[in-house]
């Protein structure tokens, strides 16, 4: 049986091969790729699957009420978990090390508790006592918590069969090992088998489950990904070193809306909510200064403003330097190379540095506009007017493309103060924005127009 064949599993993107090689051929990653040894079949495993049964699709609206959600009371994380937690939901929290996880899990479990939710929180990282030194330091030491600190498994779920708690944080999956699996913890086998045994019992009981996963570069440690499509929820907590700025961000969700993002800011005693990102996105700006563009964009559901950056300089190099933070490396060559070919306006010989301010990432296609924006105006060294808010995406053509709810984000830059936008030709208006603004067709007028370029 092919049971006893070990395979090889890439720990980046979790595509399973039939033999190693340096490069995994489904995300390209390089020495990616480890051996895993075959999934035992655990007496737990067997103890916990019933019988298998089906239900008709038609039979559920009528009898089933849907399961019920829980507001922690932290605005930020309900919106992102699409309106509070589901029952019996599997949520994993991804992150680079440090980035804050254990704080804002800490922080929510707590929330959930006061909200009426029996909730435990185990670490394998960390002893009891310095899980309660971090919640007194939160101000969260007389929350009705549970706490424990273990890493078997076996042991951890049948405390949970016998505690029956509404929710259960497990910090972090990596640290969590099977006897049955014969690798050591950390290991994808281990990982995904661990997360398996979680995310079963949690539909089964009824059990809200939330596992945290580091995030790291090397190969070493299998990285969130392999228990990406088992979970109903993937979460990703980012923000750059060096800012106090961080983002939750659902990648997948099945009960909301992915791509949505909560903003919180890490002060001296725990994450802080941030009510209204926009403002505080924009409100390191000074004067109007060349190379800065006010983006008007849109993270999930709502809108947001931000600050894109560049600067243009004079290269010493022989290949000019394109530093990038915040935004795809790749869409910026793309835009440089439709304002070198559309619109004539070449980089040859310059560095270029472009930069979303307030440690931010922006992934709409929308944002290309100000990005050329804020790379004509380091360039030409012409600054655009500061009551100005940009959006649009950019065709290979130089074409400008409309972009989805520019409604959203005229009426999010209007109440902070903006009267003018520029934005793609047949962009939906209704007339009434309140502002000025500008339609722009194709890039080559736009550049013409505005840098002389
Ligand atoms: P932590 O939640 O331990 O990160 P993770 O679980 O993702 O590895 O957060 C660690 C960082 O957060 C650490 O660098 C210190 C900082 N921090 C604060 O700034 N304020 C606080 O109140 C707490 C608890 C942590
Ligand atoms: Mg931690």
């Amino acid at each position: 049986m092919a049971k006893s064949a070990p395979s090889f599993t890439c720990t980046s993107c979790g595509a399973v091969h039939k033999k190693w090689a340096g490069r995994c051929d489904a995300c390209g990653a390089w020495n990616s790729i480890v051996e895993e040894s075959p999934l035992g079949a655990g007496p737990s495993a067997k103890a916990l699957t019933g019988k298998g049964r089906v239900i008709a699709l038609s039979s559920l609206s009528s009898t089933e009420k849907p399961p019920p959600r829980t507001r922690s009371g932290m605005t930020e994380l309900d919106q992102v978990l699409g309106g509070g937690l589901v029952a019996a939901s599997a949520i994993l929290v991804g992150g680079d090390p440090g980035i804050g996880k254990s704080t804002l899990l800490l922080q929510a479990v707590a929330q959930f508790a006061n909200a009426g939710l029996k909730c435990m929180y185990i670490s394998g990282e960390e002893a009891p006592a310095q899980v309660r030194m971090r919640a007194q330091r939160l101000g969260l030491a007389q929350a009705p918590v549970a706490l424990g600190a273990e890493t078997n498994l076996r042991d951890i779920l049948t405390t949970l069969d016998a505690e029956r708690p509404d929710l259960v944080v497990i910090d972090s999956i990596q640290t969590m090992w099977l006897d049955t699996v014969e690798s050591a913890p950390g290991s994808v086998s281990q990982v995904r088998a661990a997360a398996h045994e979680l995310v079963t019992f949690a539909k089964r009981r009824g059990v809200s489950v939330v596992l945290v996963g580091h995030v790291t570069k090397e190969g070493q440690i299998a990285g969130p990904r392999v228990v990406e499509h088992m979970v109903d929820t993937v979460l990703y907590f980012e923000g750059q070193r060096g800012h106090q700025f961080r983002i939750l961000r659902a990648v997948k969700n099945r009960f909301g809306p992915a791509d949505e993002i909560g903003v919180f800011e890490m002060t001296g005693a725990g994450l802080a909510e941030v009510a209204n990102p926009s403002a505080l996105f924009l409100s390191e700006r000074g004067q109007p200064a060349a190379g800065s563009v006010v983006f008007a964009g849109i993270e999930g559901t709502r809108p947001m403003l931000t600050e894109i950056q560049a600067l243009v300089t004079p290269s010493p190099l022989g290949t000019p330097r394109r530093t990038v933070v915040g935004l795809d490396g790749g869409r910026l060559s793309t835009i440089m190379a439709v304002l070198e070919a559309r619109c004539g306006v070449p980089f040859t010989g310059l560095d270029v540095f472009l930069n979303v301010a307030g440690g931010m990432r922006v992934n709409e296609p929308a944002a290309d506009l100000a990005v050329a924006a804020a790379l004509l105006s380091a360039r030409e060294d012409i600054a655009l007017p500061a009551d100005t808010v940009v959006f649009g995406e950019i065709s290979l053509s130089g074409a400008l493309r409309p972009v989805g709810q520019t409604e959203n984000r005229l009426k999010e830059a209007k109440k902070l103060g903006f009267t003018a936008a520029i934005a793609p030709a047949r962009s939906k208006l209704s007339g009434d924005e309140g502002m000025t603004i500008r339609q722009i067709t194709d890039l080559t007028a736009f550049v013409g127009e505005t840098f002389g370029a």
